[in-house]
């Protein structure tokens, strides 16, 4: 099969097209005819060697985490999915990952995949996976959002992340204050963001007035303790990146009444299926473009730049 692949760890222009084995399903997993994927932060730290624990040290290295495909091989005892089914998810971020998205095929396992429904485009279902839940992981579970609503402030409204977590905070009943720039800002605002702050204009953090429920950080670019008393009590700043300040932070909240989080997303087949209700009632992807697979390096290279979501046709892409 077709993959997009580089020999190891290096610049981004060292991806390239190569042919490779179709893979085996193993037990409790099946193989996917991958239709569309999407560009991750996570697919240029790992080639790039700044984050390699996020997949196997695989050569070649097939990246790709974001899948929405149709299952055509099943490995034994594999439950709830069959050959024919469309099915979407994402890879693990993590060492234990050999698999990547930007191939024709690739191997999941059954229980981290949910089915697509008919009515969502196969590039939408992948580009909302990572970022769709990544935003209810950390709004609703970390940061322990009141049901009935509450106060959310998501930074980096523009990116990936932040631009799904407007939509899906006020699926969540959120009211929402949405920091950022620019276009990204704009559109938070059409998609129902309450309050809307420019990062560049500031207030600082610490200035706000306001108090938050729950901080959801996905820029990664500030600190819990920049934070902590516009949280009300019991509230939570989450972040996107783990550091050793998030260590020390997470130590002295301990002596707060606030928390701090480290998210670290998983492809849960329930949200999963919360996601692609959701996605069935309207919720928006905004997506910055989509590209073939064959052009995963000049779209990382723009991701890294620019950030925002890319969506990759991967089914007659090569
Ligand atoms: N831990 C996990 O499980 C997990 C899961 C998913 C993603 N992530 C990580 O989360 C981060 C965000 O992912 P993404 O896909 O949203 O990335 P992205 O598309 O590159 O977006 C990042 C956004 O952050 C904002 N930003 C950039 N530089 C900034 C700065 N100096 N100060 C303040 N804001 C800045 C920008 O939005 P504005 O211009 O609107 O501010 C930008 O669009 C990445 O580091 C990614 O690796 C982690």
């Amino acid at each position: 099969m077709k993959a997009i692949a580089a020999p190891g760890y290096g610049p981004l222009d060292r991806l390239a097209q190569i042919e490779v084995p179709v893979p085996s399903p193993g037990p409790g997993e099946v193989r996917v005819r991958v239709v569309a994927s999407a560009l991750n932060p996570a697919d240029y730290k790992v080639l790039l060697g700044t984050m390699k624990f996020l997949h196997a040290r695989n050569r070649p290295l097939i990246l790709g985490y974001d899948f929405s495909g149709t299952v055509e091989a099943v490995g034994p005892s594999v439950a709830g999915v069959s050959i024919g089914d469309d099915v979407f998810g994402f890879l693990p971020y993590g060492p234990g990952n050999r698999s990547g998205a930007f191939a024709e095929t690739l191997i999941a396992k059954c229980d981290e995949l949910a089915i697509k429904p008919a009515q969502v485009s196969h590039a939408l279902a992948a580009a909302a996976a990572t970022t769709g839940l990544a935003a209810i992981q950390s709004i609703r579970d970390l940061g322990r959002l009141p049901a009935d609503g509450g106060r959310l402030l998501v930074t980096g409204v523009s990116g990936g992340v932040g631009s799904i977590a407007v939509g899906i905070a006020k699926k969540l009943k959120a009211h929402l204050t949405a920091v950022g720039s620019g276009a990204g800002l704009e559109r938070a605002r059409r998609l129902g963001a309450d309050v809307l702050l420019d990062r560049a204009a500031g207030p600082l953090p610490g200035e706000l007035q306001q108090r938050f429920d729950v901080v959801f950080d996905t820029a990664a670019v500030y600190r819990w303790r920049q934070w902590r008393r516009t949280l009300e009590p019991g509230g939570a700043f989450v972040s996107t990146l783990p550091s050793l300040a998030y260590a020390a932070d997470k130590l002295w909240s301990l002596f707060t009444r606030t928390r701090v989080h480290f998210l670290n997303v998983k492809s849960r087949p329930a949200d999963l299926r919360l996601l692609a209700s959701w996605l069935e009632e309207g919720l928006e992807v905004p997506l910055a473009s989509t590209i073939p697979v064959r052009e995963v390096a000049q779209g990382l290279a723009h991701l890294q730049e620019v950030g925002g979501r890319i969506a990759v046709q991967v089914a007659g892409g090569f």
